[in-house]
């Protein structure tokens, strides 16, 4: 493969996704493909401390302040970490990227959506994942499967996790091409099947279009 592959995962908190991202991973290595694993907030390195920063911190964040924590983690982690693995031709995946920050920050906390578009185009360089997984699951069963132990952002509540979660489905309805929308209520096997036929048509046209 030439250059590599840029794949998210999305969805809301107790979705599923980072299963189903490890899942593929398994299933791409074990095909000979160079694959990487990461994440947002917080890969390695600096945004360690950003994200320990931004779900631990027990007394009042600013919503603005939340944005920029988790938009200076992305500059940080696609200049140093995504970009150069996609030069090496690696398939990188991603637990949770820009439509995070549209979703929670946009939809669920009610900051402008343009101006959060933008912010994020800065911080990625205008770079957009080839494909992005997105795992909807109904907000009560996401607050069930979350449980008692919640961070700063889980801890939120169900109405904000509504509003996220209908963030999401919106952002799947404008952009249909790149962000493929999975029920979180099948299987894990179900899921991992028509996760695996969603990322083998896109490899298939990457590797006819070489
Ligand atoms: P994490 O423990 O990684 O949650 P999950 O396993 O559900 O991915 O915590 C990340 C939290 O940060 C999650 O609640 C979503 C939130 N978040 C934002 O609010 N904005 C963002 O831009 C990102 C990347 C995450």
């Amino acid at each position: 493969m030439q250059k590599g592959l840029f794949i998210t995962f999305e969805g809301c908190d107790g979705c599923g996704k980072s299963t189903q991202l490890n899942l593929l991973a398994k299933y791409l290595e074990e095909k000979g493909y160079n694959v990487l694993i990461t994440r947002e907030p917080g890969a390695v390195g600096l945004g360690e401390k950003i994200r320990e920063l931004l779900l631990n911190y027990d007394d009042e964040v600013s919503q603005k302040c939340e944005s920029f924590l988790f938009l200076a983690d992305r500059a940080q982690h696609i200049d140093t970490i995504v970009k150069p693995a996609i030069e090496r031709g690696v398939i990188v995946l991603c637990d949770r990227h820009t439509d995070s920050t549209i979703a929670y920050q946009g939809y669920g906390r009610g900051l402008n959506i343009d101006e959060l578009n933008k912010l994020n185009t800065l911080a990625t360089g205008g770079m957009k994942p080839d494909l992005t997984l997105l795992f909807d699951v109904d907000s009560e069963t996401s607050m069930q499967r979350v449980g008692q132990d919640k961070d700063r952002m889980e801890s939120a509540g169900i109405e904000f996790q509504k509003k996220v979660r209908n963030g999401y489905l919106e952002l799947a309805k404008n952009e249909p091409n790149r962000i493929k929308v999975f029920d979180s209520s099948k299987t894990i096997e179900q899921l991992h099947q028509e996760v695996l036929s969603t990322v083998q048509a896109v490899l298939q046209t990457i590797i006819s279009a070489t």
